[in-house]
């Protein structure tokens, strides 16, 4: 089978969130099934330093009014021929956000179809968030190429459609308030990274407007949980590692916590309970949470905090006040470092993710890889992969807790601190936490089912009337409702 993965993000070259990791793994995974794979990305200004690119396009094309290049290469870890899209608009160094966020976007998934047209055409289009979500919306009358849509995230939702009038073409058949309402309109499967996840959309609670819609094609909406590169992420083998560790001989893990609490200015002591964090400080990852909880929790107990990563610049702050209320016992370094982020999951005790929601995540798949205990918040991918600890079943492999409410996950902290001051059960539950394979394999065939139900087959038009009966007119942004009759 020819598939083309398309998305804004592909690790280790170019990587915000947990989608990048999922586009730079799941294509080999499939690949090894037998199939041609191959990806499609916007070719970023600093790809071109890093990567070894074609120095003719293969490719050129006018679309939307402009022309793009598209050059060749090879991704560096599998060896998966890549796809850039060249266009003067993705040379920032920026990924996302700025005015022409919707229009940069909307080109590439535009010149992606031209191209798969025109030159490479796949028999399974795989399409990442709203970023390609036109994609299923103009292949839709293709009956040679099928698409398939993954939902990593149903927050970002792309332009609406009065603005999409405005930059691309729309064609005659297209429903949908905004782009990732007509990618799940229009694509012949769409898939959620997880099972929950999945089911936790058809609801109002997380639906995020959309809730109607997804029930409404239900039928063709998947959960399939996301997986991690086992050989990318081994602390047996990992270079970033002080020391190497394995589930049969754990002591290299303490040196690495004292390496970890020295470049991160905490008092070295490998008894402190160390906890980490490694992320997008979002909304979404429950940063507020943490910020209502951490003075309390330090105060109670001997633990120390690290956190890496970036994002809103209240709560940046926020944690920065921490650090600096907390001399010693709480760090914060807001910027992104993989090798840092190993050396978190390989030196912490116990990993954060006190989620509002949580499509699959995937650092809490890592954290139990490298022996650091997840405490989250029941909800997505993180119901799938974490299980409660149960000290007397000799069970589970985390901390979960239900609400989010800072007393629920108090209370969840407060009970990993003290199971791990009985070091024999703690140490059976670093084992069994590492013992958990979250490998793709399992999830690779399950995409490969989905292709299979797909290549030449189309869903059938959406119903016009049911559409605009689940349009989002009533809960929709004021300014944006009166936006969409302008079209
Ligand atoms: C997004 C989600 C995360 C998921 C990832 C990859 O970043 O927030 O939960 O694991 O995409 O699918």
């Amino acid at each position: 089978m020819r598939v083309l993965f398309a998305a804004a993000e592909c690790a280790p070259m170019i990587k915000v969130g947990g989608m990048g990791d999922v586009v730079g793994s799941l294509p080999a995974a499939v690949a090894k099934l037998g199939h041609d794979v191959r990806l499609i990305i916007p070719g970023y200004g600093k790809l071109w330093q890093s990567l070894d690119i074609s120095s003719e396009p293969i490719f050129t094309a006018n679309t939307m009014g402009a022309a793009f290049s598209i050059y060749e290469t090879k991704h560096p870890l599998n060896g998966l021929p890549l796809y850039l899209v060249g266009h003067p608009a993705f040379d920032p160094e920026r990924i996302y956000g700025g005015d022409d966020e919707d229009w940069r976007f909307t080109f590439f998934a535009s010149a992606t179809a031209e191209f798969s047209w025109n030159f490479w055409k796949p028999q399974v289009l795989h399409c990442h968030d709203w970023h390609t979500g036109m994609i299923p919306v103009w292949m839709h009358q293709d009956p040679e190429i099928s698409t398939v849509f993954t939902i990593h995230n149903l927050k970002y939702q792309g332009p609406w459609r009065w603005k999409l009038d405005r930059i691309t073409w729309c064609p005659w058949y297209m429903h949908g308030d905004h782009t990732m309402a007509a990618a799940m309109l229009y694509s012949d499967r769409v898939n959620a990274v997880s099972p929950t996840y999945a089911r936790e959309i058809c609801t109002s609670e997380y639906g995020e407007n959309l809730d109607g819609l997804l029930s409404y094609i239900s039928g063709k909406l998947r959960g399939i949980l996301n997986g991690i590169d086992l050989s990318q992420w081994d602390p047996k083998t990992d270079k970033s590692l002080p020391e190497n560790f394995s589930a049969e001989n754990l002591s290299g893990r303490a040196f690495n916590k004292e390496v970890l609490q020295e470049r991160m200015g905490l008092e070295v002591n490998s008894d402190r309970y160390l906890l980490g964090m490694v992320g997008r400080l979002v909304d979404q990852k429950g940063v507020d949470l943490l910020l209502q909880v951490a003075n309390r929790f330090l105060a109670y107990t001997d633990s120390q905090i690290v956190i890496l990563g970036t994002g809103d610049r209240s709560l940046e702050s926020g944690l920065w006040q921490l650090a600096v209320e907390n001399p010693g016992r709480f760090a914060v370094f807001l910027t992104y470092d993989d090798e840092l982020s190993r050396l978190i999951y390989g030196g912490t005790d116990a990993f954060l993710m006190p989620s509002r929601f949580e499509p699959c995540g995937i650092s809490q798949l890592l954290a139990m890889r490298y022996g650091s205990i997840p405490v989250v918040r029941k909800v997505g991918g993180l119901v799938d992969t974490v299980t409660p600890h149960d000290p007397i079943r000799k069970t589970g492999t985390g901390f979960c807790f239900d609400r989010f409410e800072p007393i629920d996950f108090y209370t969840a902290l407060v009970r990993s601190w003290e199971a791990f001051r009985h070091r024999d059960t703690w140490r059976d539950l670093q084992l069994r936490a590492m013992s958990q394979l979250y490998g793709w394999d399992r999830s690779a065939i399950d995409y490969e089912t989905m292709y299979k139900d797909v290549v030449g087959i189309k869903e059938p038009s959406p119903d016009a009337a049911e559409v605009e009966k689940l349009s989002l007119g009533q809960d929709a942004d004021p300014s944006l409702r009166s936006h969409k009759r302008v079209s």
